[in-house]
């Protein structure tokens, strides 16, 4: 789907011409931080693309803090940036700042998550559906355990459209199995401490882990840091508590070969190509849909080693 679209970008506007628009652009990127592997390698590979590309790309990392990204945002605005990148940490309290944006005239591309604000704020947001992610995390499981199972969830940060459409997803599926429900759920902010010290809580509540079936982690982080939990109570991950997240970093894979994970949904972290073509399609006046699609597949134990061994060959 993302490749798809972003052909269509691409060709519509000329591979050589596109380029050429591309280098003399100054793009503001207002990122979340830094809590999971796949964040960091977001950064990275816009940073890439950016350079690529010839872009002058002026980077500031939030820290969590949305106060931090609303700064950034009124930086970029009153240094006259082409476009702005927004990775929004939460999904409200965005109107107002969008709108300066707007009335300086400068693009705004959410990349990788959502907001509540008004579309006619925001030139498009370059990201997966979260809900179809949650929704494929609970077939799979509902498959895997033949619909009856007991699930404690990790949530992601609190507010952030990645948490709160996740959930959602999930939710939906596995309200249509009367033998599977979510006995636990808590945030473990994303992070891989934060996954460790609630599920440690997790298992403590429920009888060492035994009554628990299933984790679902809203990422890998999380699910990674539970593995760690769950090894240190004394139980074996991905066999006696089975395990399905969403990324697909290196780590989990590396965790899936050995046996200690089921399953993770892939998140494409390679977002800066769309969202720099959309801001260049933009300039040239076209048409840009609202939302460029970034879904991906859903990885298991067969194919593991395989795709760790590709994820981390120089
Ligand atoms: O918004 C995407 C989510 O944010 C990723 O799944 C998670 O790892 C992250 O930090």
């Amino acid at each position: 789907m993302l490749n798809k679209t972003l052909a269509g970008l691409v060709l519509g506007a000329g591979v050589a011409f596109a380029c050429a628009q591309a280098s003399a652009l100054t793009i503001g990127f207002s990122q979340i931080g830094s809590e999971s592997g796949w964040r960091t390698s977001e950064t990275a590979s816009i940073k890439a693309e950016a350079e690529k590309r010839g872009i002058d790309l002026k980077f500031s990392d939030a820290q969590q803090k949305q106060e931090n990204q609303i700064k950034a945002l009124r930086s970029f605005i009153a240094q006259g940036v082409d476009g702005i990148l927004l990775a929004p940490v939460v999904e409200t309290g965005w109107d107002q700042v969008l709108k300066e944006a707007k009335d300086a005239k400068i693009p705004v591309v959410l990349v990788d998550r959502g907001v509540a604000a008004d579309p006619s704020l925001y030139l498009t947001k370059v990201a997966s559906d979260f809900a179809e992610e949650g929704s494929l995390a609970a077939s799979w499981l509902a498959a895997h355990t033949n619909g009856k199972c007991d699930i404690v969830e990790l949530q992601g940060t609190v507010g952030s459209s990645a948490a709160i459409d996740r959930k959602k997803g999930f939710e939906a599926v596995v309200s249509n199995f009367p033998n599977m429900k979510i006995i636990r759920s808590q945030s473990g902010d994303f992070t891989r401490a934060g996954g460790k010290e609630v599920m440690e809580s997790f298992l403590k509540a429920e009888n060492g882990g035994k009554s628990i079936c299933a984790l679902y982690a809203h990422n890998d982080d999380m699910a990674l840091g539970a593995i760690q939990a769950i090894k240190e109570a004394g139980l074996k991950p991905g066999k006696d508590i089975t395990i399905i997240s969403i990324d697909g970093v290196p780590d989990i894979f590396k965790a899936m070969a050995d046996g200690e994970t089921n399953a993770t949904i892939e998140l494409n972290p390679h977002l800066g190509g769309p969202s720099f073509d959309a801001i260049n399609a933009a300039k040239e006046g076209k048409e840009v849909p609202k939302w460029i699609k970034a879904n991906g597949p859903l990885y298991l134990p067969d194919t593991a080693a395989a795709e760790y061994a590709k994820r981390t060959a120089k």
